[in-house]
């Protein structure tokens, strides 16, 4: 059994607040306590508060406790990266020198690269190396504060590799200390043998590939996009998904306007990805469906593209989450500080804004926000200290990794 930890004098930004992902004003608001303090006992937030509240209610057992010397340093909850496609073989970074020469991105993928060539390094792998591979990205997110990921299949398109991607979530989420939560994405591309035979390879995933991936995923995804999926293909995949239990997301209108956003809201998406192209009344739509927008500006940077119009989506009320995407493709990254910055930077996200899509409302773009996204009494103590002493600074000071010290329920995992 752990100790409990006492965190002492920190800038706490809890996340506390309304129920349910934040819109508008609500997402500026972090439920800041100046000269917090935070108790951490059998994996949970055990109590939370100012340091003299803490002092009155803990003050005999400092004993007992590891004590941390916050010294004015802000902490937060872990961040939750709610989309990613972590659980991939291999790497392609001969096709980024090709995209900076001039390539671009979908030319590589429709000529066999691209999503198709690690469809191939991920069949050819073995579980344990794919196991190999991924724990070592789920270090690094740890390093970087992050303590709930979500993980997408999709580098199979078959049956039995998309099932590997699955149960290599399923294996890492029993033994590393971040939280998986696994998406299945057979519809990531039409792979090369049903080439021409696109219905077939949709039926072949609605048949056989949905009813055993639904033992293992939580969320079901598909790549709605032109020479990929249609709409009229997407839908068919995410209702049939329900059947299931499957809960639908899209990745929508990520290079060219195609009613993404609008199918996101038809089909009760619990979020929507990309949206860089997405229209204004596919934006409008979401927001009254109450769809997340999951916003991922380093895909934007590393594809060389106008990021997503945050700042238009948050005022016309639409919750936004923000995600690395970590693929080999469009943004081999970890960095959800780096994502936060890039929120700020490249989407007109105000500081808390940008806090806030990392961690509450990510969390409730993957079903998480009973227990992740805020430090509240009862939920798991996921929580980072930051080498800065403000949530301004935190976004402001950017392209550097902060964190100081990250526990993953209660326990100190990185610093
Ligand atoms: O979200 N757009 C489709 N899927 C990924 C990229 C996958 C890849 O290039 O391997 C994305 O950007
Ligand atoms: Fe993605």
């Amino acid at each position: 059994m752990n100790k409990p930890v006492w965190i002492k004098h920190a800038t706490l930004a809890t996340l506390k607040g309304a129920d349910g992902p934040r819109t508008k004003e609500a997402m500026n608001d972090l439920g800041l306590i100046e000269d917090g303090s935070i108790w951490l006992q059998d994996g949970i937030v055990q109590a939370i508060g100012t340091t003299a509240d803490l002092e009155n209610k803990f003050g005999t057992r400092t004993a007992e406790a590891e004590v941390v010397e916050a010294d004015g340093r802000l902490v937060t909850p872990g961040l939750v990266d709610p989309h990613t496609h972590v659980a991939y073989g291999g790497s392609r970074e001969g096709e980024f020198e090709k995209r900076l020469q001039g390539v671009s991105y979908m030319d590589i993928m429709n000529a066999g690269g691209g999503i198709h060539a690690t469809m191939r390094m991920t069949r050819e792998a073995t579980e344990d190396e794919l196991i190999r591979q991924t724990r070592r990205r789920l270090d690094a997110f740890l390093k970087h504060g992050v303590t709930t990921v979500e993980g997408k299949s999709g580098y199979g398109m078959e049956l039995e590799t998309e099932l590997k991607q699955l149960r290599v979530m399923k294996r890492l989420q029993e033994e590393h200390p971040i939280d998986l939560v696994p998406t299945f994405m057979g519809a990531h591309a039409v792979p090369a043998e049903y080439k021409g035979r696109e219905d077939e390879y949709v039926d072949y995933l609605i048949d056989e590939m949905l009813p055993a991936a639904a033992e293992l995923a939580e969320f079901n995804d598909v790549f709605c996009e032109k020479n990929v999926f249609t709409p009229e293909q997407s839908e068919r995949i995410l209702e049939a998904g329900k059947q299931y239990g499957l809960t639908p997301k899209i990745h929508a209108d990520e290079i060219v306007p195609y009613g993404g956003a609008e199918l996101a809201a038809k089909v009760g998406a619990i979020s929507a990805e990309h949206l860089l192209k997405a229209s204004d009344e596919g934006i409008e739509a979401m927001a009254e469906a109450g769809t997340i927008a999951c916003l991922l500006p380093a895909t934007a940077l590393f594809l060389r593209e106008e990021a997503a119009k945050g700042r238009d989506m948050i005022d016309a009320g639409v919750a936004v989450a923000i995600s690395t995407d970590c693929n080999p493709g469009s943004s081999p990254t970890v960095s959800m500080p780096l994502v936060m910055n890039l929120a700020c930077i490249l989407m007109r996200m105000t500081p808390a804004e940008a806090l806030t899509a990392a961690t509450y409302n990510a969390a409730c773009a993957i079903s998480r926000q009973d227990r992740a996204g805020s430090l509240e009494e009862g939920k798991q103590a996921d929580v980072v200290m930051w080498d800065v002493s403000s949530y301004q600074e935190l976004q402001y000071l950017f392209g550097v990794n902060h964190v100081k010290t990250v526990w993953k329920n209660g326990k100190r995992v990185a610093g």
